[in-house]
């Protein structure tokens, strides 16, 4: 079993370099199958959720290469075929090809997707959009049949601004008859880049990044390029850590408005850093003040990064109310930073978390992707020894995370157990 060891206490210093966003790769990697031609996608962050994605990529007859962040693929001899029960469920992006494929088939078969587990995670609205569009679904326990005689654009009114939904009628759409407009559509930063890329290729969106998208159907999509931008949770993560255990701990390649929500919670922490243009500058700061987080869609504080931010919460000097508005069950972390010394009281989707706690090693377990980055943090600054079990929740979502951190000094490894 393939555990992380940590060491912690090590002041970390010099840079770490942010890689292209997981929620980004993931969405643009299935887009590619709308080309009929071939793409080139840069700044591809090595996660396996990018190499399972590559698998049913290859499933479906198209040509991959990878070259370091770049990721060619060779779209002209795609093919339709039944997506199988494991690849469907290895994370929770497989289900973009939902869209994709009823945008160049009519037709997907493919089960339930995967992903953490972090609360019910429906596809209702997704479907509700296929079937806007024109779209029958038969859905026979996990296995989804999505078909379509012909896609006609109309106008969907999203019951949440689900990041997914936006995405996956977003694709379902780039081909349809006439125009789609998707209003209370999600405004993350990945929507544009997945806009642009498929813009790239021909297609006509616009508004990607408002609460009201349009499309306006094309029928051929051409050779095209992108750049995936960066991860903004994963900078989140390593600029949370600097404040904590950071010596002019420079994170580099990010882009500042994405990070925004975080950087006024840090101002109102009393966290000083350098911000320039693409990249910050953080030391760990002697008086943290406690704060409220409270998870909202994009400008808001994002979901994905409260977990790491319950660490520096344990770190301040004062009681903080943590609230998880966007999913159900997203505190497996808070039983495992109890268990480091923390002293957190915790509700299904609300905390409150009392400060400074010093944390001391022990075993944990990352019980998701975000919860397995706050283990990871948490074992930084901690004394003593850390042993996190069930990694491969963390290494779906961060790019050589144990490399990365060992390059600015912490005493990190992953081990064979
Ligand atoms: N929802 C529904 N029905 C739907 C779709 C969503 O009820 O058809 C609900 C969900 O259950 C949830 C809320 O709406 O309560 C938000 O879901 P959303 O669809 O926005 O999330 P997602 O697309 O499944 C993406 C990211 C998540 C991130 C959320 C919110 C990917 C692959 N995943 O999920 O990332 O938390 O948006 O920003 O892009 C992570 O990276 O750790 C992660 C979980």
């Amino acid at each position: 079993m393939k555990k992380i060891v940590i060491n912690g206490g090590k002041p970390l210093s010099g840079k770490i370099g942010i890689s292209g966003a997981k929620n980004s790769a993931v969405a643009i990697i299935p887009a590619s199958i709308l080309c009929d031609e071939n793409v080139k996608v840069y700044n591809v962050p090595n996660i396996s959720d990018r190499d399972a994605l590559i698998d049913i990529l290859n499933l479906l007859n198209c040509e991959t290469m990878v070259k370091d962040d770049m990721l060619s693929i060779d779209t002209s001899n795609v093919i339709n075929k039944k997506i199988p029960l494991e690849l469907s469920k290895k994370m929770r992006a497989s289900y973009y090809f939902m869209g994709a494929l009823l945008s160049k088939f009519k037709h997907v078969e493919m089960f339930f997707p995967g992903g953490c587990n972090i609360g019910k995670r429906p596809i209702d609205i997704h479907i509700k959009g296929f079937e806007a569009l024109g779209a029958k679904v038969t859905i026979n326990g996990d296995l989804y049949t999505i078909d379509a005689e012909e896609l006609v654009g109309t106008k969907i009114t999203l019951d949440f601004a689900s990041v997914g939904a936006t995405i996956n009628i977003m694709l379902a759409a780039v081909k349809a008859k006439g125009k789609t407009i998707i209003k209370n559509a999600a405004r993350e930063a990945e929507i544009v880049n997945i806009a642009t890329y498929l813009n790239n290729m021909g297609a006509r969106i616009t508004g990607a990044g408002t609460s009201e998208i349009h499309i306006e159907g094309v029928d051929y999509l051409h050779k095209a390029m992108i750049e995936v931008i960066p991860d903004r949770i994963e900078a989140g993560t390593y600029i949370i850590l600097g404040a904590m255990i950071g010596d002019n701990l420079k994170i580099d390649n990010i882009i500042p408005d994405h990070i925004n929500a975080l950087l006024s919670k840090l101002d109102d922490m009393n966290i000083k850093y350098e911000l320039n243009e693409n990249n910050i500058i953080i030391s760990k700061c002697e008086n943290i003040k406690p704060t409220n987080i409270k998870t909202a869609v994009f400008p808001g504080f994002p979901t994905d990064i409260a977990q790491p931010m319950m660490v520096l919460l344990t770190q301040a000097n004062g009681v903080s109310m943590y609230e998880e508005t966007i999913w159900e069950s997203r505190m497996g972390h808070v039983k495992y930073l109890n268990k480091l010394g923390a002293n957190i009281k915790n509700g299904n989707t609300n905390a409150v978390v009392i400060g400074s706690t010093p944390l001391h090693g022990c075993e944990v377990e990352a019980t998701d992707l975000r919860g397995g980055a706050a283990m990871v943090l948490a074992g930084l600054i901690a004394d003593g020894t850390t042993k996190i079990i069930s990694i491969e929740h963390i290494l779906r979502g961060y790019d050589n995370i144990i490399e990365k951190l060992k390059n600015v000094g912490a005493d990190i490894d992953l081990i064979e157990e």
